[in-house]
């Protein structure tokens, strides 16, 4: 059967990643995770307290890093490297994330990570999730979502994967850091957050995650279908 692209992309805590490795897993195809790509670069940026705002030191730094996705044989899923070493946990973690829509915004950053993710992608049979997959990375992907989700429910569900790695996270903080990471994603000028003008819009703010897979498996259908031609 023929192998495609598939675009996922949306607001923070929407499923997306959920979403992208049942899907990966269930078509045998490659799953990438963007997100994890820009928060290594942060981690980086954060370790070796480079400036962000001085252009000269982001070139740099980003001439010093290299980012591999490696197998975990334990969970079955790909962990993020920075320059060798595993920070798969570190990279989720909230000093991260305050920071990752800022680095994110920068042009040289953005430059970095999407050409190693079109490298990626070359040979189809790939997921990716993210905020600009289907609008820059593959804009010829045979399938593009979008995700959406309640506000409400996307504050809930980040709170409880958060909270259940540290007990002294709040809502209001989680709250706060969605917002914010929202208005920086879809308004900063480097590839914005925005829906391709050909994407499904996926709204699952009442989708049990099975009914959201059947969904999404028959436009997975639809797509392989209409293009095999
Ligand atoms: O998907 P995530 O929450 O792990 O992504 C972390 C941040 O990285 C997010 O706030 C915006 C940025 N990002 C991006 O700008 N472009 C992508 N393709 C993926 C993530």
């Amino acid at each position: 059967m023929k192998k495609i692209i598939i675009t996922i992309d949306g607001y923070s805590s929407c499923g997306k990643s959920t979403l992208a490795k049942q899907l990966a897993a269930k078509l045998n195809y490659l799953y990438i995770d963007s997100g994890a790509m820009y928060r290594a670069i942060t981690l980086y940026f954060i370790q070796q307290r480079v400036d962000w705002a001085d252009i000269f030191q982001v070139k740099t730094a980003l001439d010093n890093i290299h980012l591999e996705f490696v197998h975990n044989q334990l969970t079955g899923q790909s962990d993020m490297f920075l320059n060798e070493e595993n920070v798969e946990p570190m990279i989720r973690e909230m000093v991260v994330a305050e920071k990752v829509s800022e680095v994110a915004a920068i042009k040289e950053v953005r430059n970095f990570a999407v050409a190693q993710q079109q490298k990626m992608g070359a040979g189809r049979g790939i997921v990716m999730d993210g905020r600009d997959i289907g609008t820059v990375v593959f804009p010829y992907a045979e399938l593009k979502i979008f995700m959406t989700a309640d506000p409400g429910i996307r504050v809930q569900r980040r709170f409880k994967e958060l909270y259940a790695k540290n007990p002294n996270i709040t809502l209001h903080e989680v709250k706060e850091n969605l917002e914010l990471r929202d208005y920086i994603d879809s308004n900063r000028e480097a590839s914005p957050l925005r829906k391709a003008d050909d994407a499904i819009i996926l709204d699952n703010s009442n989708l049990t995650m099975d009914e959201q897979l059947d969904l999404v498996s028959q436009w997975v259908e639809d797509a392989i279908m209409s293009h095999s031609s």
